[in-house]
């Protein structure tokens, strides 16, 4: 089953067919806000607002442990994360959609891992996580591929066939936020090989491999990183661009929901082989 995270200008999706709302507790509290499962294009989705459907959780603090662990538990073995993104490479410009296949990790003060040796906490549940922080294992997660080649593949035939602007690679560089970054950080990040810039992508799709879901990442450029055009940023700006792609990124998901096979070619599910101290 998919699960959609949707990120800034997408709380809800449209069309999920028999609707329900499912309140997930689990050892990391709750989730950014209840799950919605229902059906679209004939198949079991979920969605969770990754910010909350009120928007109250700032990229920093948005339990991410939970998110991902609320959305295993609910049965989902892909993930897809949508946001919204700053354009470094001045081919990325806004309305732009990536498929993320990289990124760089400049966040400070997140929970970013479920493994905490012996402080980890002992969930109940039968996955290998679970039992591998039960066991008080150290874990050293491969991210040689972070995200899932296999929904990679997918949502680019998607967007070609969409006819939609996008990039099917592009490196990720997630600061911490909440404030925007300074032109001298987006230097920075380009020298470093970013091509986009947001605040949510770390340590979501970590905490994915470390659950052995797939995880795939879809970014919208809705802006010009600072210092690239003239004028300050704004959320504004931001916001009004994703509220302009909404549409797209609503049918790019049903054509997800719809093309996925079931069966997962990819090894995403044996992430944690070989991972274990
Ligand atoms: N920087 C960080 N996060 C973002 C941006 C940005 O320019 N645009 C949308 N999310």
């Amino acid at each position: 089953m998919l699960a959609v995270i949707g990120g800034s200008g997408l709380y809800q999706i449209e069309g999920l067919s028999g609707a329900k709302e499912i309140c997930q507790e689990t050892p990391f509290g709750s989730p950014s806000d209840t799950l919605i499962r229902g059906r679209l294009e004939g198949r079991e989705v979920i969605f969770l607002s990754r910010h909350g459907r009120d928007h109250s959780y700032p990229p920093h603090l948005v339990p991410y442990r939970s998110n991902l662990w609320a959305i295993r538990k609910a049965g989902a073995r892909r993930v897809l994360g949508v946001s919204a993104v700053g354009g470094i490479k001045r081919r990325f410009s806004p309305g732009d959609f990536v498929v993320i296949d990289s990124f760089i990790d400049l966040t400070r003060s997140r929970d970013s891992t479920y493994f905490e040796g012996r402080l980890s906490k002992k969930p109940a549940e039968e996955w290998r996580t679970a039992r591998l922080m039960r066991e008080g294992k150290v874990v050293h997660v491969d991210m040689t591929h972070p995200y899932c080649p296999q929904m990679a593949e997918i949502l680019t035939e998607i967007l070609e066939d969409l006819k939609l602007p996008y990039h099917p690679t592009g490196t990720y560089a997630c600061t911490e936020g909440p404030r925007f970054e300074t032109p001298a950080e987006i230097k920075m990040l380009e020298i470093l090989g970013a091509d986009v810039v947001g605040m949510t992508g770390v340590p979501e799709v970590v905490l994915a491999r470390e659950l052995e879901l797939c995880y795939a990442g879809l970014a919208v450029v809705a802006n010009p990183a600072a210092g690239i055009s003239e004028g300050k940023l704004t959320s504004d700006e931001v916001l009004q661009m994703m509220g302009q792609k909404e549409r797209e990124i609503k049918e790019v998901i049903r054509e997800l929901a719809r093309r996925l096979p079931e069966e997962r070619t990819c090894s995403c599910g044996e992430s944690l082989s070989g991972a274990v101290v």
